[in-house]
C-alpha cells in the first residue's frame, strides 16, 4: 500500500481525512492536507504535537526524547504526530478544536433516493451523495439542513462507510421540522449535509463489544455491524435494543440478517410499555447478561435519548461494573447529538 487514510478527529467532534503516504509523517501528510497540527519543535521534544492514537498501527519514530511522550504516554496510547509513521488506515484525537487548526468539516449535496416511514416510529432516509462516497467512521452523525427553514438536524449514518448511497434512521417527531419536511418529500430532492461529526465512532475491536440502543439511537450501531460483518470479525459482539412501544420496533431484520453474517454476534429487543406483549419488558439494564459484560474486559457503547444513558451510567455505578472503555452518545430530537467516551 502506498497511503493510508489518517482520520483526525478534532476536539469540537469535526473529522478530517488526509492521506498518508507510506514513510511519511502525520504532521507533514497534515500540512499537505492544508491542516494546522499544534506543532512547535517538529523534533520530537517539545511534546506540542501530543495527540491520542485511537486505532490503527504505526511507527512512534525513535527521535524522540522522554520529556516529549513519556512510556507510560505512549503505552496509553499517546503519540507525536511529528515523529509517528502510520503502517494502516488510523484514527486519530487531536485535543483542540478544528477552527485552531484552521479546518472544517466538509459540505456535500445529495439526492434523497428513499423515504419510508415506519408507523409513527421512525422514519428511513436514504440519499445518493452526489459527489460518491463520503467518509466517515461508524457511528459519526452529519447535519443535514433542512430545506427553507434555515435550521438543521443531526443524525447518525446508519450505513457504511465506503457507499455513494447513505442511510439514516430517523425519529418521527410530530410537527419537527424535519419529520414536516420528510412528510411530503419525493426522490430526487436535494438535501446539503455538513460533517461527518462525533467521537462516538467504533474503535479498534480487542475484545468482545456490547452495544445498547435506545429507539432509534440504533442507527450508528447498524453502520458498526455492517463494517464488522465486512471485515469478517470473530468477536464477540452482543446488542440490546430497547424501545417504548411495540411499535418502536424498527428495522429488526435488518439486525437480524447479522446472526448470519458475525459467527459471534446475539441480539437482544426490550420494550417498556406496560401493556406489551413482548417477550422482554422493561429496560435495557434488566436485560444485559452477566456474560456480555466479560468480567470486565468488555468496551461498551451507548446511544440512546438521554435517561436512557443516565440509567445505564447509574446501573454500572451501582452494580460495580467497571467496562475497559464505556463510549457514549446522547441524543435529543432538536439538538446535535452530546457525545461522550470514557476509558474506565
Ligand atoms: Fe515538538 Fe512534535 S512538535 S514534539
Amino acid at each position: 500500500m502506498s497511503s493510508y487514510n489518517i482520520a483526525l478527529n478534532f476536539e469540537d467532534g469535526v473529522t478530517r481525512f488526509i492521506e498518508c503516504k507510506a514513510g511519511e509523517k502525520v504532521l507533514d501528510a497534515a500540512f499537505r492536507a492544508r491542516i494546522n497540527l499544534p506543532m512547535d519543535c517538529s523534533d520530537g521534544v517539545c511534546g506540542t504535537c501530543k495527540c491520542r492514537a485511537e486505532s490503527g498501527s504505526y511507527d512512534l519514530g525513535d527521535d524522540y526524547i522522554d520529556d516529549a511522550l513519556s512510556e507510560d504516554e505512549k503505552h496509553g496510547g499517546l503519540v507525536l504526530t511529528c515523529q509517528m509513521v502510520p503502517h494502516s488506515d488510523c484514527v486519530i484525537a487531536v485535543p483542540t478544536s478544528s477552527t485552531a487548526c484552521k479546518t472544517a468539516h466538509g459540505r456535500f449535496s445529495a439526492t434523497v433516493s428513499k423515504v419510508e416511514p415506519h408507523h409513527d416510529a421512525a422514519i428511513v432516509l436514504e440519499l445518493d451523495m452526489d459527489a460518491g462516497a463520503p467518509e466517515f467512521l461508524p457511528g459519526q452523525y452529519v447535519n443535514i439542513d433542512v430545506p427553507g427553514s434555515g435550521q438543521h438536524r443531526s443524525y447518525s449514518f446508519s450505513s457504511a462507510p465506503g457507499e455513494a448511497k447513505v442511510s439514516f434512521l430517523i425519529k418521527k417527531i410530530p410537527g419537527g421540522v424535519m419529520s414536516t419536511w420528510l412528510e411530503a418529500a419525493q426522490p430526487g430532492q436535494k438535501l446539503d449535509l455538513h460533517g461527518p461529526l462525533g467521537s462516538f465512532y467504533l474503535r479498534d475491536v480487542r475484545r468482545p463489544l456490547l452495544f445498547l440502543a435506545g429507539g432509534t439511537g440504533l442507527a450508528p450501531f447498524l453502520s458498526m455491524l455492517e463494517v464488522l460483518a465486512r471485515a469478517g470479525s470473530q468477536q464477540k459482539v452482543h446488542l440490546i435494543y430497547g424501545v417504548t412501544r411495540d411499535l418502536d420496533l424498527v428495522q429488526v431484520g435488518a439486525i437480524d440478517a447479522f446472526v448470519a453474517r458475525l459467527p459471534n454476534f446475539s441480539y437482544a429487543t426490550v420494550v417498556a410499555e406496560e401493556a406489551s406483549r413482548h417477550p422482554r419488558k422493561g429496560w435495557v439494564t434488566q436485560h444485559i447478561p452477566a456474560d456480555a459484560l466479560n468480567d470486565g474486559d468488555v468496551d461498551v457503547y451507548l446511544c440512546g435519548p438521554p435517561p436512557m444513558v443516565d440509567a445505564v451510567r447509574k446501573h454500572f455505578d451501582d452494580n460495580g461494573v467497571k467496562p475497559n472503555s464505556f463510549h457514549y452518545e446522547k441524543f435529543t430530537p432538536n439538538a446535535a447529538p452530546g457525545v461522550s467516551s470514557k476509558a474506565a
